[in-house]
């Protein structure tokens, strides 16, 4: 059987990939890979159990539980991919800002990466997998056909999720929002294992100032080219 075709969206929180890739996977009818799900169930699950990252036998708990983790992406029909994991709904337990630290925390461990790797790869089958993260054009599909580095300046992106939250109802302060994206970005970037930056061979797609539809659009253009629609 040939490879499945591997379209791969990587860049910083909130620049606007999650909304892209799940509108692409929908139109081409291919699977979705939301890595940061991954690594925000491994946050979820930490947080829960009181896990430390710098204690030994907690990171080796953790990797366990990484190994082992009793996932399901619900398909997406429209209103976002569910995420389930051993039986409970926690879609929106894992968007919370607490996860999003403890994630990205737990996603500097090389061993914790490693014990998420194949499984992220066995995402690619046919129809096709669009594949959402930090590392998936640089580390995890290096092959990919197509490989976007989308991306917004901190500012905008801060903006971005106050809005949201906002919108939830949430109380949210946007200095500190702000504050916690360059946080983020700077441990995204700066760790030593598949760092946040753009693959060689990455289109760059930056969303500042820009209409989901717009992105959508440009976005489009590279897939036609491809053939795929
Ligand atoms: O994309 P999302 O915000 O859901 O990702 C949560 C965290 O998981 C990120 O801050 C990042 O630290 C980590 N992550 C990663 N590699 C990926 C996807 C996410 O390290 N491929």
């Amino acid at each position: 059987m040939s490879r499945a075709p591997v379209m791969t969206l990587d860049g910083p929180g909130g620049a606007g990939k999650g909304t892209l890739a799940s509108a692409l996977a929908r139109e081409l009818g291919w699977w979705l890979l939301d890595s940061g799900a991954l690594y925000r169930l491994v946050g979820l699950l930490a947080l829960r159990r009181g896990l430390d990252a710098g204690r030994s036998q907690d990171l080796d708990a953790a990797v366990t539980a990484s190994r082992n983790l009793d996932l399901i992406f619900e398909p997406d029909t429209g209103a976002g991919q569910r995420v389930w994991l051993d039986g409970e709904d926690v879609t929106d337990a894992i968007r919370t800002d607490a996860v999003s630290g403890a994630a990205s925390q737990w996603a500097v461990q090389p061993s914790i990466r490693q014990a998420l790797l194949a499984r992220q790869r066995d995402f690619a089958v046919p129809p096709g997998l669009i594949a959402d993260g930090r590392d998936m054009g640089t580390v995890i599909f290096p092959e990919a056909d197509l490989k976007l580095y989308v991306t917004a300046t901190a500012r905008e992106r801060a903006d971005r999720r106050f809005a949201q939250l906002s919108g939830m109802r949430v109380d949210a302060n946007l200095d500190r929002i702000y504050r916690e994206i360059l946080e983020r970005d700077a441990r995204d970037a700066s760790r030593e294992v598949a760092p946040l930056k753009p693959a060689d061979d990455a289109h760059v797609i930056d969303t500042t100032g820009e209409s989901v539809a717009a992105s959508l659009a440009r976005v489009r253009r590279l897939v036609r080219e491809k053939g795929w629609i």
